[in-house]
């Protein structure tokens, strides 16, 4: 998704922006470019493809300036092309913009400026951003952000920059987050904080419909109304260090190795091994609703979404409250009917995926209390729920999501734990639930031992074009999220699907070169796995299977076997996806894939 870093201060501003650029990169980008502002003059500089690109460009030229302004592009409208990377300029080529989000009236906008004499360059929604930003300044750059917001609708975070006001940065946020860093050297802004952390941890999180003139000394904060806005600057937990690849070649490998960290992260402080109670203090404001709540609906999407599915299992067994779990992008456009006192969980990593936030607020419309379980500290998500339960997993940088969907079953454990315990679940059973726990953070820690065991597998069956993946219950979601690691990263075709279902079609897919990852602990269904096992078998199918350890009946009747500890069946899951993370990684490294950065993908889906 786009990324905005912009910095006003002491220092050139060249090293910094493209610095903030690349900690942007995780997000994924098609093109990029920079504006830097000069005694009488405008540093402007655009590029196709990544970074190194623009990079190339910038090289060894004299760019001098402290104030300026550098994005990364995900193509929405128009091609990923120079003309439609940003910063997009105003006709007289004064006013510099970057833009998250999307511009809805773009087109209405662009006839009405078009008519009026107005040249547009690119094919961009953005851009009129620039115009309409020209066509309100009359000497005070605030002033004009602020009239130009009010003519557009959609989803933005925006940067402004006049080539003829030196030192001096406008943004605005509607929808798309936009974070200030206070610096001692000046100050940064931007769509992240691992773009500025390096630099400072005192940020201010822009609010939707304010915005904020930054120079070197000094922030000032406004809404659309032009009051005036006092807000304390808070700290960042990050470090930069928390964002490197501390030795592993990946992010991806990195943040799948840092999994029995992210489960104690997540359980830290929170449990009560006595009484067999989860403690969760950020759902204390709602409480009193929640322990008598009876329908709770999990929104999320992609990854969040499958973890939520494995939720609902979770929850049947351990309380007594109906789940249902939705995609985001599809509930928003449902007609929505829930009984009283019915809880929203919205799932999500980033915090700012914007099909979840829209759902969210169709279902407050319609009276729903909101959960968030997000990672992100003080993202929108966060900030719109009226409580919720953090991660606390550190940074996600990998593309495709490993540790925060381990955090995340991890909390809905937690929260199921906690709950069942105030209605049907005993103590014995809350205790031994919060023993096998405590258990999962070594157990996931000996399946990544047994990493280089994964990796002569995936090198046995990288090169097959099409995968199954399948498995029951609680593994039915671990089914979907291997099939979805494997497709995003190595961009090999593979499907997830409840193995109950495979006389009902799959089957007929099943020949020797189709690898069946068959998912089968010891579980209450694992006899039935293994008779759909048998049947993939009796045509020929080759089966890596994923199984407890000990069993040897599974381990024969497999081609190959991944083995892991043993736990309690709704804990599986939390096992079961690691070597599905671990085939995916091995098999796009082997196809020589850009794992971090996958084709197409963006890290934080902040449009619809
Ligand atoms: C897949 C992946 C995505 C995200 C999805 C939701 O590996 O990362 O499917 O899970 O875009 O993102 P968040 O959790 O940030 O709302």
């Amino acid at each position: 998704m786009c990324g905005i870093v912009c910095y006003v201060g002491n220092s050139k501003a060249k090293p910094l922006l493209i610095e903030g650029l690349k900690r942007l990169e995780y997000r994924g980008y098609d093109s990029s470019g920079i504006a830097v502002q000069d005694t009488g003059r405008m540093d402007y500089y655009r590029a196709v493809g990544k970074i190194v690109e623009l990079e190339k460009r910038i090289n060894g030229l004299e760019i001098n300036g402290t104030t300026g302004i550098a994005h990364t592009r995900w193509a929405t409208h128009g091609e990923p092309t120079e003309k439609n990377a940003h910063p997009h300029r105003d006709m007289e080529e004064k006013i510099y913009v970057i833009h998250n989000g999307i511009i809805e009236n773009y087109q209405s906008i662009k006839k009405r400026l078009e008519k009026k004499g107005v040249i547009f360059r690119s094919d961009t929604d953005t851009e009129v951003i620039a115009h309409l930003v020209a066509e309100n300044f009359t000497g005070n750059l605030n002033e004009a952000v602020r009239k130009a917001m009010s003519q557009i609708e959609g989803t933005f975070g925006i940067a402004v920059l006049h080539k003829d006001i030196p030192g001096q940065i406008v943004v605005a946020r509607r929808g798309s987050p936009l974070i200030i860093g206070l610096g001692e050297d000046g100050n940064f802004a931007a769509s992240d904080v691992s773009a500025m952390v390096r630099h400072t941890k005192n940020v201010i999180h822009l609010n939707d419909n304010e915005l904020a003139t930054i120079t070197k000394d000094d922030v000032s904060i406004s809404t659309l109304q032009a009051t005036a806005i006092k807000r304390e600057a808070e700290r960042v937990e990050w470090s930069a260090e928390d964002v490197e690849l501390d030795g592993f070649p990946h992010y991806m490998l990195k943040e799948i190795f840092e999994q029995p960290e992210t489960i104690k992260n997540a359980m830290r402080g929170r449990l009560d091994k006595g009484e067999g109670v989860p403690r969760l203090g950020g759902i204390i404001p709602v409480w009193d609703k929640l322990k008598e709540c009876r329908h709770i609906v999990i929104i999320a999407c992609g990854t969040s979404y499958y973890s939520g599915c494995v939720g609902r299992y979770v929850f049947e067994k351990l309380t007594e409250i109906d789940v249902q779990v939705e995609l985001a992008s599809e509930f928003r456009y449902r007609k929505l009917n829930f009984p009283p006192n019915t809880f929203i969980i919205s799932m999500s990593q980033s915090g700012e995926t914007a099909d979840t936030l829209a759902a969210m607020r169709e279902a407050r419309r319609k009276g729903a209390h909101l959960l968030g379980i997000v990672n992100v500290v003080d993202s929108s998500i966060a900030r719109e729920t009226d409580a919720g339960i953090y991660n606390h997993a550190g940074p996600e940088i990998g593309v495709a999501s490993t540790k925060i969907f381990i955090s995340q079953l991890t909390i809905l454990t937690l929260l199921a734990i906690l709950l069942g315990r105030h209605q049907n679940l005993s103590l014995t059973e809350g205790v031994e639930a919060i023993r096998a726990m405590e258990a999962l953070p070594d157990q996931v820690q000996s399946i990544l031992s047994k990493a280089n065991h994964i990796e002569a597998i995936a090198a046995k069956y990288h090169d097959k074009s099409n995968w199954l993946f399948l498995g029951r219950k609680y593994q039915f979601p671990i089914a979907m999220e291997g099939a979805l690691k494997l497709k995003e990263i190595s961009y090999i075709h593979a499907e997830g699907y409840a193995a109950g279902e495979m006389k009902h079609g799959p089957i007929a897919l099943i020949n020797p070169q189709m690898p069946t990852v068959a998912i089968a602990p010891k579980d209450s269904l694992y006899d039935k796995m293994i008779s759909n096992i048998q049947e993939i078998k009796s045509r020929r199918g080759p089966i890596i299977g994923i199984g407890t350890e000990g069993d040897t009946a599974l381990k024969e009747m497999v081609d190959d076997f991944i083995e892991i500890p043993q736990t309690l069946d709704f804990l599986y899951p939390i096992l079961t996806v690691v070597p599905c993370q671990l085939l995916a990684y091995y098999c796009a490294l082997m196809l020589k894939r850009d794992i971090d950065r996958p084709r197409n993908l963006a890290k934080s889906v902040t449009v619809e």
